[in-house]
């Protein structure tokens, strides 16, 4: 425990009441002390002070620019009027827009000054941004007798300034972007969801009729054994005006012509049930709307294929689809968004195929930790200087409508989600490869192993 200090505190030094500090200031002292860069001008705009603090920013001695008209020189490297130049002649609105561009206005403190602000590129080693006051100095009878102007280095805040809008602006950016590929996203969502629904709508009287089909080809087969017995026993027929109307019915109907054309077209109509029921199972495959959105085992070339017949339409009439494939392992991928990368690259493959017929040729691939698919073009191949920037959202050369440039730049986010990687190699007027390679396993996720328990 301290004894309570009882005796009055000292001060380190103490001036007597009443009586003046040692040395008097004078306003010189004032101006010279001044740490803020200030400078007078006369009414002839000569200069008449300068603090140190102003010959400092400007990188000059007081005493060389002392009595000159320089200050034009100093600050723009050319002869112009400062702010206190103007102040001097009692500029007009006009005058100060055309040398300030509108940075230049009545000071907010006193709305007799002038403040302004102006990037000086000569100053320092980068430029300065300086905001500067200026306002008019009159003697006792309120005479102009000159200009006191002050400067102000502000390049830190101007420099801060825009390093804000640059990080709003790329934000905002970000954002615009994050968003249309939500868009995108739910778009392909939801046409994937709209596929699936016809799919499944289909796949139910596609279902009957082809059952149905199997019963009347039977039916049919049973009818026409029946017509051959009953056109072996025409010749039994006694009358002979029922056998010569039987003869007239059978040429009129061109039976013959009927026993031959009815199975064929029956065995037409059979392949395109066929082939609308493999449609729907494409449908259905491709939106995988029977598997969840979780990580499964797909087979690669099943997704090729499925991937292929929804897009044959775009295909089919600029280029043939050679298949080279070898047996793969199954792939731990999102099925769905896998297809979704076959589907972009497949397109434009047969975009970039110009009026003679080409060929998009599908390999694949493993080895014993990645697999990998490439689609190949004899399209039009690509630019150098367009490269580097076709996984760039909006990205496109094609025409308004035809390309939206979302295409590889949502394939190459889906295949980084996947760990893998997509590369492209082309050549103009020859033709495009890309390859999407796959990790076979996905890795655990270093956070997810994290929360696993042991
Ligand atoms: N196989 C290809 N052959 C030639 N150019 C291609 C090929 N694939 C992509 N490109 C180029 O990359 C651009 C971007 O492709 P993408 O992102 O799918 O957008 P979009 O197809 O809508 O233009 C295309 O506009 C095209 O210039
Ligand atoms: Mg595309």
């Amino acid at each position: 425990m301290h004894a309570p200090d009882t005796s009055p505190r000292q001060a380190s030094t103490v001036h007597a009441p009443g009586t003046p500090p040692s040395d008097v200031l004078s306003p010189a002292n004032f101006f010279e002390a001044s740490p803020i860069p200030t400078f007078v001008i006369d009414t002839a705009h000569v200069v008449t002070h300068m603090n140190q603090a102003c010959a400092t920013v400007l990188g000059v001695q007081a005493k060389d620019v002392i009595g000159t008209r320089t200050l034009g020189q100093i600050f723009y490297g050319h002869d112009r009027p400062i702010l206190a130049d103007l102040v001097v002649d009692g500029a007009t609105d006009s005058a100060l827009n055309m040398l300030y561009q509108g940075h230049a206005r009545p000071s907010q403190q006193n709305p007799e000054a002038l403040e302004a602000e102006h990037f000086f590129p000569h100053m320092g080693a980068q430029g300065r941004w300086l905001y500067f006051t200026a306002s008019a100095l009159c003697d006792g009878e309120g005479r102009l007798v000159g200009a006191i102007e002050t400067l102000l280095d502000i390049t830190d805040r101007k420099r801060v300034e825009h390093e804000l809008v640059r990080a709003q602006e790329a934000l905002n950016a970000q954002l615009a972007l994050a968003h249309d590929q939500l868009v995108q996203n739910e778009k392909l969502a939801s046409i994937g969801q709209l596929a699936a629904g016809v799919a499944h709508e289909i796949n139910n009287p596609i279902g009957y009729i082809f059952s149905n089909f199997g019963t009347l080809e039977k039916y049919l087969a049973d009818l026409f054994e029946m017509l051959t017995a009953y056109e072996s026993a025409e010749g039994a027929v006694a009358d002979a005006s029922t056998r010569a109307q039987l003869k007239a019915l059978r040429e009129r109907i061109e039976l013959e012509f009927l026993k031959e054309d009815i199975p064929s077209l029956m065995r037409e109509s059979r392949e395109g049930i066929v082939r609308v029921r493999k449609i729907v199972q494409d449908l259905k495959d491709f939106s995988h709307v029977d598997a969840t959105q979780e990580w499964q085992f797909a087979a690669l070339v099943q997704c090729i294929d499925s991937t292929v017949n929804v897009v044959n339409n775009e295909i089919k009439y600029k280029a043939d689809v050679v298949r080279e494939y070898v047996d793969i392992p199954d792939v731990e991928c999102h099925a769905s968004e896998i297809n979704q990368v076959i589907m972009n690259l497949l397109v434009n493959a047969a975009q970039a195929i110009g009026p003679e017929r080409g060929t998009i040729t599908i390999r694949n691939g493993a080895d014993d930790k990645h697999v990998w698919f490439e689609i190949a073009d004899t399209g039009s191949g690509i630019e150098k200087a367009s490269l580097a920037r076709i996984f760039d959202p909006f990205y496109t050369t094609k025409p308004v409508g035809k390309g939206t440039g979302l295409g590889l730049s949502i394939s190459y986010g889906i295949v980084q989600k996947h760990h893998g990687q997509i590369h492209v190699q082309s050549e103009v007027g020859k033709g495009t490869r890309f390859r999407v390679e796959l990790p076979i396993v996905q890795p655990v996720e270093a956070d997810a192993a994290a929360t696993r328990p042991a």
